[in-house]
This record gives C-alpha cells, structure tokens and sequence, in this order.
C-alpha cells in the first residue's frame, strides 16, 4: 500500500468509527479544524493520563498546572512572538493559492525520500530474507543518486532558513521547479514572512476593547507562574511545571489532518534548571522523552532525533523526536533548551522580579529553562496511524485492526453474550457491571458473533469477554486477544488479574 492511501485509510478509519470528525462539518467544516468523537475523546484522554501519570505523578519534583488560554497582551511581546512567530509564506499568482514556502521545499525531499522507499520495497520483495538495508542504501546506485540530491537541497534550504534569507528561499523553489499542487503553476510571488498568533478582542465596547491573542504555546501560561508555583510549592531547583492546554496557531498550510491544525493541545514541561547546568539536562531530557515513547511498543525503527540547524529566538540547543507518520518522518515532539530568555524577558516587560534565591549557595539567580513540548493531536495520530493494519487471516479472509498499545485503547474491554437468548444477556451484562468500575468496559449484543469481533478489532478494543452456555454453568467465559485472537477459557477474577497485569502502568513505563 502506498504511503498516500495508507493515509487517506487512516483519515476515513478515524472518521467512520468515531474518531475525528471534520468541525463544523454540516456546514462544509473549517478548515484545519477538527473534532474528536466518542472514541477518539477517550484515546486523547488516555494519552494525555499516561503522559501526566509518568511526567508529574511519578516525578516528585514535577507539577502540573492549568493556566488560563487568554493572556495579557505584553506577554506575547515579551516572549518574542509579536516579533518573531513567523511563517514564511508564498502564494502562486495563476491558482492565487497560499503555501508556506518551506514546507514545499521539506514536501519536494520528501517526495524523493518516497522514491529511495520504494526502491528498498522493491528490493526487498525480489531478496526476501537475504536483504540487508545497510548495504544495499550505500551501494544502490539510484537510492545513493537520491540522497546525495537530498543532501544538496538540505544544506541550500538550512542556510536560506538560518539566515532569514526569502530572496535564497524564493530562488530554490524556482532551481527545484516546484510546482503549484493545484494548478501546476510556477508562477510564484516573493516570500514573505506571516504571523501565526490569532488576534481577539477583550472588552464590550469597541472603544475601550483590549487586543488579545489566542496563546500560540501553553508555555508562557508556566513562565508567568513560576514565581507563584515556586513560592507555593516550596520546590527547590531543579524543578518542572507542567500543563496541557489548547493552543492556536493561524497555520498557512493546513494540510495533513491532525498533524497541523490551528485548534490543537499542548503537553509541555518547563524544567527549571541552574545557569550553567543546560546541557546535562537537555541529554537528560531527551533521553527521558524517547524512553517514554519507546514505553508504548511502537517500534523504535519509526522515531529519530532531528536537531534544529535554526534555532528559534530562545533556544541555545533544540531537537525534534520524529515520528515515522504515513506521510514520513516528522516533527513529534520537541525539546528546547530555552536558556533565560523567557523568564529575563518577562522579569523586563513585567518589572516583577521573577530570580530563585538557591538557599545551599546563598545567591539569587534567573533560572534556566529544559522545554519538552508535545503535540497531544499529533501524538493521537502517531498512535493511530502506527495501530491501523490490515491483515489477511489464515482462512483467506482480512480483518481491519487497530492495533492501539492497550493501555491507551479508548474501550479496555468488550462483553459479548454469544447469542441473544437463553439468558446470556442477563449474564453478560451482569459481568459487564462487574468490570466498568475498573475498566471502560461496553457491552455489545447486535450481530453474529464473528461480526462483533471485528467491530471490537476496527476500535482497538482490547479484549472481548464471551459469555456462552457453559458460562451459565460453571461461570467462566473466554477471553479473546485482540492481537493475537486466542481465546481462553477463564473464571471473571482470573480475568481482572489477566487484565490488571497487562494494563499495568508501571510495568508499561519500565518495558
Ligand atoms: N513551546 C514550544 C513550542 O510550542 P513547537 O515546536 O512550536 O514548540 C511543540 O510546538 C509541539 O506542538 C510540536 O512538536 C507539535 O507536536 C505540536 N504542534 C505545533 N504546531 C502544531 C499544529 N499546528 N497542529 C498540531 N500540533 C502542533
């Protein structure tokens, strides 16, 4: 299957079984704006519970906070955004279509990063077993042809980045003879820079209304707060403070689904450190977050660390943790090493004095700043994507399956009573009551047995309990795997205790 209906698989997945829905969607929806259904709420809520769970409850010196999406307007000059939170944007004169001017560029490599894909898929189809990638990614004259082009367009594009440089940018789009998606057009405008914070208004007279924005980052909401969390918690450097929240970026391209979206939610961490102390922390930190993906069994083939060649106006060191998605590699999640700038540039805007007095040196310091920063939406597509398979089934059939880490699967468990009479469904609901106040447990009694295995597969649904007629006798039921489809034949507490064990975060965040 190639990438592009791997892709759009996903998209209809996510929409027919009660994911992701389009915003808005009865009135032709808003673009790059979405809702999430009764199962995809329960996945995000799962997400956003082992990321809190493993950053905050099991780190004694980290805490979680909630600050308000609506900020004082100086804030967002002080943090630099006003200024520098720009996008550089290119429109195509014929088809009068808006595009980020470096996302046509990263689109173009990844379209010859498809082509070195499917050389190896060919290859290894025709070596089967035999095939080693090493060798044959470093040998393979057309595969070797590709990278070195990748290479050369890389290093123009860093270079144009890093210098701010639009007339270099405008000039590689017209070298590459990228093309308007939709009209084939290389009719292009000059680059300009656009700014991505939405503006609003606060006050109910048009005369005396205050100009807001819509926060870009939860970040600033844990900075403003630093002196009262710190006061109030009495936690000593070093210390973290962490928040999920919405944030609202007016995206020029708005493409790829969930991945970039102008209505999204954060999962960050600001990690207050000693001056001087950053870089143990930044290996610290990123080692921290890949072992927390790792934890998932994802695969540790499908994440890489990509360090930043341009650094964003506060950073001394950044790296993303890339995520092989159905579209390639990208951006996951961050890690910033965001020096003083934020909390010296408020201590200047605000004239609030926002210093640590370390008690052990006797001295007062600005602290130093470790950000880790996820992006909730796309780590739900992370999942999502990596889960869905398509398998063919020894008897010839195919069943659609979501393969979704079970600790995270929106339903834990299904209760199916294999027939519709004869008091199995008495029964059946009577085990159900038993389990949802453990587990988010359904109860499903509509279709033929084989059926209601596979809509239990296509939602990820870990387990599904049958109750037959020998349960009415001797009270066991069997346990079918989602994964693997086995079936056990078990008593109700042999089954908490099977269920207990695998759903076990500890033992998740150790693997
Ligand atoms: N506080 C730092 C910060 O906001 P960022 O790299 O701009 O850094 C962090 O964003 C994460 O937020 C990204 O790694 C990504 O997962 C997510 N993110 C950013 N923009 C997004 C968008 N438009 N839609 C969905 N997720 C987004």
């Amino acid at each position: 299957m190639s990438r592009d209906d791997k892709f759009k698989k996903v998209i209809s997945h996510a929409k027919e079984y009660g994911f992701v829905f389009q915003s808005s969607e009865i009135y032709d929806g808003l673009s790059a704006v979405y809702d999430y259904g009764q199962n995809g709420t329960d996945l995000k809520n799962n997400i956003k519970d082992y990321w809190l769970k493993s950053m905050v409850q099991l780190n004694d010196n980290i805490v979680n906070i909630d600050s308000a999406i609506l900020m004082h307007p100086k804030i967002w000059k002080a943090s630099g955004h006003v200024d520098a939170f720009n996008d550089p944007l290119i429109d195509n004169k014929d088809s009068k279509k808006r595009y980020r001017a470096d996302v046509l560029v990263e689109e173009h490599i990844s379209k010859i990063e498809n082509k070195i894909h499917k050389e190896i898929s060919k290859a290894k189809k025709r070596f089967g077993d035999g095939f080693d990638l090493e060798q044959f990614s470093t040998t393979n004259p057309r595969v070797l042809g590709y990278t070195k082009k990748i290479k050369e367009i890389s290093k123009k594009f860093n270079e144009a980045l890093e210098k701010d440089d639009l007339k270099n940018l405008k000039k590689l789009i017209e070298e590459l003879e990228i093309a308007c998606p939709v009209s084939g057009s290389k009719n292009w405008t000059d680059v300009k820079q656009f700014n991505l914070m939405f503006g609003t208004k606060l006050g109910a007279s048009a005369d005396s209304a205050t100009d807001l924005y819509l926060r870009p980052e939860t970040a600033q909401g844990i900075f403003v707060n630093f002196l009262n969390v710190q006061k109030t918690s009495r936690l000593k450097i070093p210390f973290g403070i962490a928040q999920i929240g919405k944030a609202f970026r007016n995206e020029i391209v708005a493409r790829q689904f969930i991945f970039r979206m102008r209505e999204f939610e954060q999962m960050e961490m600001q990690y207050f450190i000693k001056p001087g102390t950053q870089q143990k922390w930044y290996s610290k930190w990123k080692e921290n977050r890949l072992a927390w993906h790792l934890s998932l069994g994802m695969g540790k083939e499908n994440y890489r660390f990509h360090d930043h060649d341009k650094l964003a106006h506060y950073a001394d060191a950044a790296c993303d943790i890339e995520f092989n998605f159905p579209f390639g590699f990208k951006e996951l999640e961050g890690i910033h090493s965001r020096t003083d700038f934020d909390l010296s540039s408020h201590e200047k805007f605000s004239s609030k004095k926002l210093k640590y007095f370390d008690p052990k040196s006797n001295e007062s310091y600005t602290p130093f700043v470790l950000e880790t920063s996820i992006g909730l939406d796309r780590m739900f597509l992370a999942v999502f994507s990596k889960a869905l398979c398509e398998e063919k089934l020894k008897d010839g059939t195919e069943r659609i399956v979501l393969k979704i880490p079970k600790i995270l699967a929106p339903k834990k468990i299904a209760v199916l009573p294999l027939l519709k009479k004869d008091s199995l469904p008495e029964l059946s609901k009577k085990i159900k009551e038993e389990f949802k106040w453990e587990f988010n447990t359904i109860y499903d009694e509509k279709d033929a047995i084989g059926r209601r295995y596979r809509r239990q597969d296509a939602l990820g649904t870990p387990y599904c309990l049958t109750v037959d007629h020998q349960s009415l006798k001797d009270g066991t039921i069997t346990i079918r795997d989602r994964d693997s489809m086995k079936q056990e034949r078990m008593k109700v507490e042999e089954i908490k205790l099977k269920i207990r064990a695998e759903l076990d975060i500890k033992s998740w965040l150790n693997s």
